[in-house]
């Protein structure tokens, strides 16, 4: 793990504010670390153990009236196996990540297959800006306004095949710039997957940007997935590779706890995950914690992909 400490590479300024900052919302809350609904360590002291904390009424579903959580939040406080286990430092190690040149090949059961260069996506499909609430299984939330294109979009351009039943996602293999991936506790590169019906989903989103500006590299620039009826580890970063295909994908946390992280894993405040309740969340930036919302308040849009499921066995 590196030795950098962010304040010698912050300006001092954006450091200390941004210090404040994540000790008021308890980001930083120290010590104690925990083991990670991830499969890892976290920091995030405050998850389900918080229970001494008031539970407010989340807002309608689909209420705009929820404010986007900070930029300086979302791009310090990262899930981002490759660079780290903790969350603080990714910003900074993954600060001279390389994502120019960047393709991704898209292929498997498809009558077209084609790889393409980020510069092509951008041109051909329009970017839109989606705000989205984004719920790690872990306990914590934000609501993060994402620019990108809908991924059933580019899956169309493709062609599926009738053969196509899942859509699988796969981040990049760069040790030399991803030093988490030289921890072969993980089965590297990290791989997740949708249904292929999940998949056209007009929520689901290829992300390109982050509050109008290019995304992070911290983010998962220069292109990730946002799903956000579902915990956040499925909205898998620095894609290089999209394949159409017959089986369920194996996701790099199934392998690592299958006891712990299903295929589906949407978001379900009724079915605890076997180390935490997921019953309620900590928006970043607030101190009580708020009820969580079945599919993260999606059910409108994704509920009927459901249908004849049971969400307490098809985790
Ligand atoms: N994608 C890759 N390649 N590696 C990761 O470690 N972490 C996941 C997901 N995508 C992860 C990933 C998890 S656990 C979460 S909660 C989100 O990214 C975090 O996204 P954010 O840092 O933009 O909030």
């Amino acid at each position: 793990m590196s030795k950098l400490r962010s304040s010698e590479i912050t300006p001092e300024e954006l450091y200390r504010s941004r210090r404040a900052f994540m000790r008021q919302t308890g980001a930083l809350a120290a010590g104690a670390l925990i083991l990670s609904a991830c499969g890892g360590t976290t920091a995030d002291t405050t998850t389900a153990s918080a229970t001494t904390t008031a539970v407010v009424d989340p807002p309608k579903p689909g209420t705009p009236a929820e404010p986007s959580t900070p930029y300086e939040a979302i791009t310090n406080y990262n899930n981002y196996y490759e660079f780290s286990t903790d969350k603080e430092p990714v910003a900074a190690l993954a600060r001279n990540f390389t994502t120019k040149p960047w393709t991704v090949a898209v292929g498997g059961f498809v009558a077209k297959p084609k790889t393409y260069a980020t510069e092509e996506l951008l041109q051909r499909f329009p970017v839109e800006e989606r705000i989205y609430r984004h719920r790690c299984v872990e306990g914590w939330s934000m609501v993060i306004p994402w620019q990108g294109f809908p991924l059933r979009k580019l899956l169309a351009e493709v062609e599926p095949t009738a053969q196509a039943k899942y859509v699988r996602f796969t981040t990049i293999s760069r040790p030399q710039e991803m030093p988490g991936q030289h921890d072969s506790y993980y089965s590297w590169p990290y791989v997740d997957g949708l249904r292929l019906d999940e998949a056209m989903n007009d929520l689901a989103l290829m992300v390109t940007g982050l509050y109008g500006k290019p995304l992070p590299p911290q983010n998962g620039a220069p292109l990730r997935l946002a799903v956000p009826w579902k915990y956040g580890f499925k909205s898998v970063k620095a894609i290089v590779k999209i394949d159409l295909v017959a089986e369920q994908p194996t996701s790099l946390w199934m392998t690592a706890s299958p006891d712990e992280y299903g295929f589906y894993a949407n978001v379900n405040p009724n079915v605890p995950h076997p180390r935490w309740s997921q019953s309620s969340e900590r928006r970043i930036g607030e101190t009580s914690r708020r009820k969580t919302l079945l599919f993260n308040g999606y059910a409108e849009e994704v509920a009927q992909l459901y249908t004849g499921m049971n969400l307490r066995t098809s985790f």
